[in-house]
């Protein structure tokens, strides 16, 4: 008797693994993007920074635009958005010496950023789209387009929501072959625009009076874990907030109202100075 019992047991846990097995390796069901609203930009001070994927897939395959991966190259090899030049973590980046060290992750020189810009097809008319993995980090579209920005190139965007939303109103992504670029005929870009950035004399000289808002992980704020850093922990008197606080859950950006609410309860507004790190 005992024994039939468990032998029932055993086979009800079997079928339900199974089904889980199989539950788990059913492909989502596909979306029609033409049946998703599409997501309302204009409603955000800086809208422009980012592009739709309705807006994305309208623009994909044509010469003015130049789309660039900035996942890790295991996640651009598994699936890329078509016609995506994967360009990886640190192409705008100084990597001198090793991580921690002072020149390690800096920005390139305006020189040799130009000549990368260059090697990519960018001038100075292309629309030049960033994105990545929202949810795998580290953030590097951001940071391109920031740097881009910062060097005077005004038609940057980021992909909104980045590849999980691309995803979740129905495009593909492809793991096909992309064809080397094509180096454009040239262009100029700005001085760097210092006010995009805080150096560590201003940060220092503003402790205490200004808000300093750490995004890193809470395991990176309390020093727990180290991403290369000489030495874990944030910045005396930092704040902690998440950079995923300021999204949904499927990528895109959580509502003004919302994070005017995020900011508001470290007692600014978005008219005040803060920094970010
Ligand atoms: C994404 O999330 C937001 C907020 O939860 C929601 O309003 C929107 O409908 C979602 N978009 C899609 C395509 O699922």
């Amino acid at each position: 008797m005992i024994l039939n019992l468990k032998k029932q047991q055993v086979a009800l846990i079997l079928l339900l693994m199974t089904m889980l097995v199989f539950t788990g390796c059913q492909s989502k069901p596909a979306v029609d993007p033409s049946t998703v609203d599409e997501f309302d930009l204009s409603v955000y001070p800086h809208g422009d920074y980012f592009i739709t994927p309705q807006d994305l897939n309208d623009m994909l395959g044509s010469e003015e635009l130049v789309l660039l991966d900035c996942n890790k190259p295991d996640l651009y090899a598994k699936g890329h958005i078509d016609g995506a030049i994967g360009i990886g973590l640190h192409a705008f980046s100084d990597k001198i010496g090793k991580p921690g060290d002072p020149g390690w992750g800096t920005i390139k020189s305006k020189d040799d950023l130009e000549k990368t810009l260059v090697d990519l097809g960018i001038d100075n008319d292309k629309t030049v789209v960033l994105y990545s993995n929202v949810f795998k980090g580290p953030g590097a579209d951001g940071r391109g387009a920031w740097q881009l920005r910062m060097a005077g190139l005004k038609n940057v965007k980021i992909l909104l929501g980045g590849t999980t939303y691309w995803e979740e109103v129905g495009y593909e992504l492809t793991s096909e072959e992309v064809p080397a670029p094509t180096p454009s005929a040239g262009i100029t870009l700005k001085d760097y625009d210092e006010s995009f950035r805080a150096s560590k004399d201003e940060i220092f000289n503003k402790l205490g009076n200004e808000l300093l808002i750490d995004v890193r992980t809470e395991k990176e704020f309390k020093g727990s874990q180290n991403a290369g850093e000489p030495r874990g922990g944030h910045i005396k008197g930092a704040e902690h907030i998440l950079w995923t606080e300021f999204l949904n859950e499927n990528g895109t950006l959580k509502s003004v109202e919302e994070i005017d609410a995020i900011l508001g309860a470290f007692d600014v507004s978005k008219t005040d100075d803060f920094t970010l790190y």
